[in-house]
């Protein structure tokens, strides 16, 4: 696929691998739609791309039932979107016992509830022109479990199910969808990941400064974008092999996991 020209629906673009996906999108002659929470910096990002046409479109995907309903009509003004990509999202780290349920709910909305609420918005409108792409950033999260994520592999693993369910629906459409499952990539995803209360734990960690390149991880998603890949599993080490780990040696990576306190 050429992506020059295509209009982009970008979620989480305010930092991290949403960020990089925006300039190098850009760079490649796409019009991006900038989402997130943060208008001030989605307006920096948007200041920082090549190209013309790009816009920001706030929103907070926790409150999906508001998206559904007041984003229509800004959406109709900035015309048909090419591609979405659900990439906003938030990480956790706590243990299952100690963690409030009101975490498992925010970390289901923004990731899980929000994904299905943006491609509900875009769907129609794809169908009827019989073309489009639908792409989600779930994570290596959504293939395998281990400690302290408990309520971020479920929501991760939801997108995983959600988006092969839609490949299927859809495919008769023309409309592809891709799932992205990166392991550790070096952004904010550690300092913003929620303890067991629902708040930020605001400190990094060694597994995401010890990560793939930001760069080179979103290279490697516009290339899935390009080829029109089903699914693909992004990084380096054993987030990259814990998969294929897990799928033919699932009791010897039970063990590990049990072992681990991957953070
Ligand atoms: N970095 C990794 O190691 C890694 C690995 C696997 C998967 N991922 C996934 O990659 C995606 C991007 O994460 P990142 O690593 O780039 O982390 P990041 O730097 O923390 O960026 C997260 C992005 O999501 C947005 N976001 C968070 N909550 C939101 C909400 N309620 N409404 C709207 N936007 C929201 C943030 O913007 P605002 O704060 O402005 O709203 C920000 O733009 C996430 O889905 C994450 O799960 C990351």
């Amino acid at each position: 696929m050429n992506l020059a020209g295509k209009r982009v629906w970008l979620s989480g673009a305010s930092s991290g691998i949403g960020e990089e996906l925006a300039k190098q999108l850009a760079a490649k002659g796409a019009k991006l739609v900038l989402s997130a929470r943060n208008e001030q910096a989605l307006e920096q990002v948007k200041n920082s791309l090549m190209g013309q046409g790009h816009v920001v479109l706030p929103l907070d995907l926790s409150a999906a039932e508001s998206l559904l309903k007041e984003l229509p009509e800004q959406l109709a003004a900035i015309g048909d979107i090419d591609i979405l990509i659900n990439n906003g999202g938030v990480s956790q780290r706590s243990l299952f016992a100690d963690t409030d349920f009101a975490t498992y709910q925010q970390l289901m909305a923004v990731n899980y509830f929000g994904t299905v609420a943006l491609t509900k918005l875009v769907v129609a409108q794809m169908q009827a022109r019989k073309q489009g792409m639908i792409v989600a950033i779930s994570s290596v999260a959504g293939k395998v479990g281990s400690k302290f994520r408990s309520g971020y592999s479920g929501s991760k693993y939801a997108v995983v199910g959600f988006m092969d369910c839609i490949r299927a629906e859809l495919a008769a459409d023309g409309i592809h969808c891709l799932t992205v499952c990166p392991g550790s990539v070096q952004t904010r995803i550690a300092h913003n990941s929620l303890n067991e209360k629902g708040v930020a734990q605001n400190h990094s960690e060694q597994s995401i400064e010890n990560g793939m390149p930001v760069s080179a991880c979103v290279q490697e998603i516009i290339t899935a974008i390009e080829k029109q890949k089903q699914e693909v599993v992004i990084g380096q080490g054993l987030s990259y092999w814990a998969p294929t780990i897990k799928r033919f040696f699932p009791r010897l990576f039970n063990r590990l996991t049990a072992r681990l306190e991957y953070r």
